[in-house]
């Protein structure tokens, strides 16, 4: 489908609209080998070979799904054991998206997917701390000494943990469901966590990014989404207190 090339440019993530136009002025931008000049020239990225200093430019477009993964599915994009692949669940999406950190086979919840590698650079970039958070089913009835552990931080394979936010949500008979927000994603980070203060995670569910959260999404299901609900996964800067 044609489009005008400034558009095209900018979808291709190369550069903004404004920044496009500067591109084609400085006659950096050919189609089918002639520089182009004209700014209300367009183009078909699927029929027209487009380059930018002489480097073809992909077209793939950004997308980005947040996916509630069920237990089961792996979060690597092959498997040689065959086993379920969230990938699998992303049913109508012809891009090739890739999870963005991971969530171990067991654990449900909240998975950002995307064929945007800077964004998830950013994201998983310690500097950005992202805060994640879980709900955590545990056994027992974790003490409130041992929470404002988890809060302070605790020694995890040698190395202490950052500060986190922990809250309990419900008691139940034998277990409790428990908040806890991180900004670090180390492998098994939540189980090990509880582990350290003497409790099992009997289940663990991711329901938010940052602001971004599951909200209503059902479990298996995924949305697309938008510029805005990006940017709440970076707004939340605020330092991990604990609330037990
Ligand atoms: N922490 C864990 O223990 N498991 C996950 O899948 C994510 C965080």
């Amino acid at each position: 489908m044609e489009e005008r090339l400034q558009k095209i440019l900018a979808k291709a993530g190369i550069a903004s609209r404004r920044q496009a136009e500067q591109l084609i002025r400085a006659g950096r931008i050919q189609i089918n080998d002639q520089v182009v000049v004209e700014m209300g020239c367009r183009a078909d990225p699927g029929r027209d070979r487009i380059t930018c200093d002489g480097k073809p430019i992909v077209f793939e477009e950004k997308i980005y799904v947040l996916l509630n993964k069920p237990a089961g599915y792996v979060t690597t994009l092959a498997d040689p054991q065959g086993r379920p692949m969230v990938s699998d669940l992303l049913t109508g999406i012809t891009e090739r998206l890739f999870p963005v950190g991971r969530l171990d086979l067991d654990t449900e919840g909240a998975l950002l997917m995307t064929n945007d590698g800077n964004l998830a650079n950013r994201i998983l970039h310690p500097r950005f701390e992202v805060n994640k958070t879980y709900e955590a089913l545990v056994s027992g009835f974790p003490a409130k000494e041992k929470l404002a552990l988890l809060a302070q931080g605790i020694m995890v394979d040698g190395i202490k943990t950052q500060p986190a936010r922990v809250r309990v949500l419900q008691r139940h008979a034998g277990a409790s469901l428990i908040e806890i927000t991180i900004h670090e994603g180390k492998k098994r980070q939540v189980r090990k966590m509880f582990q350290a203060i003497g409790h099992r995670v009997l289940h663990l569910k991711r329901t938010a990014y940052g602001r971004l959260s599951l909200g209503s999404l059902a479990l298996g299901k995924f949305r697309v989404l938008s510029a805005d609900e990006l940017k709440k996964i970076f707004s939340t800067k605020s330092p991990l207190q604990s609330k037990t």
